[in-house]
């Protein structure tokens, strides 16, 4: 048989920290949207450590859909919904769900800018006032790197596709705030990543 699971090892390095800082800021029950789910393994950590919430991966890709359900046929957790096809970028068709709370992990330096563009325009529609969007990543501030591991980070991801690239936390913060959400608050990350919360106005 197949195994389908797919493995991103840096999600065993993120995944702790993650919790750690994502935990003071997510609601204690309710829904939670994940955008951009990739191999699930984040999905199924955090469900696992985050219980009284209702976990909804998604993503894009289909094979990635498929990885995500093979680790949660593994994992068997009772608090992960099976994931939806969403493509971050078409926020028009993203279902008509009422999240609590929306995360997503490692995404918008990895798709071209409209797929931020959407994210913001999705979660603004769906989240009530005073709901999280939550965001893990390397980031610019005021247009430069914070590290050298993130230019070089970033240079190897225009070569792969020059649409790529690691943002600049003020563009996103605007883009954001075009949609009807607060300044973020953020936290400094292992390996000069940022945790970013925004909460809708
Ligand atoms: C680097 S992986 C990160 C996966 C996972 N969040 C993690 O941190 O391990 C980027 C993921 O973004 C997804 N993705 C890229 N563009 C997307 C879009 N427009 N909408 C939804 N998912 C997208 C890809 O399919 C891939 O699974």
């Amino acid at each position: 048989m197949i195994d389908e699971k797919r493995h991103a090892p840096a999600t065993l390095r993120n995944r702790q920290p993650l919790l750690d800082a994502l935990r003071p800021h997510l609601p204690a029950s309710g829904l939670l949207l994940e955008i951009a789910s990739g191999s699930g393994e984040h999905a199924i950590f955090l469900a696992e450590n985050l219980p009284g919430l209702i976990w909804q991966p998604s993503d894009r890709d289909g094979e990635a859909l498929s990885s995500i359900r093979a680790w949660m046929a593994d994992a068997a957790l009772p608090n992960i919904r099976p994931p939806l096809a969403l493509d971050a970028g078409d926020p028009a068709g993203w279902p008509d769900l009422a999240p609590d709370a929306i995360l997503c992990i490692n995404m918008i330096h990895i798709a071209p800018w409209p797929a931020t563009l959407g994210l913001f325009a999705g979660a603004g529609r769906l989240l009530r006032p005073g709901a999280p969007l939550c965001l893990y990543g390397p980031y610019k501030r005021n247009g430069q790197h914070t590290a050298d591991s993130n230019a070089a980070f970033d240079a190897d991801l225009r070569a792969r596709n020059p649409e790529w690239g690691v943002r600049d936390l003020e563009a996103v913060a605007e883009v954001a705030a075009r949609h009807g959400f607060d300044a973020p608050v953020v936290i400094d990350m292992p390996a000069n990543n940022l945790t970013v919360v925004f909460r809708r106005s």
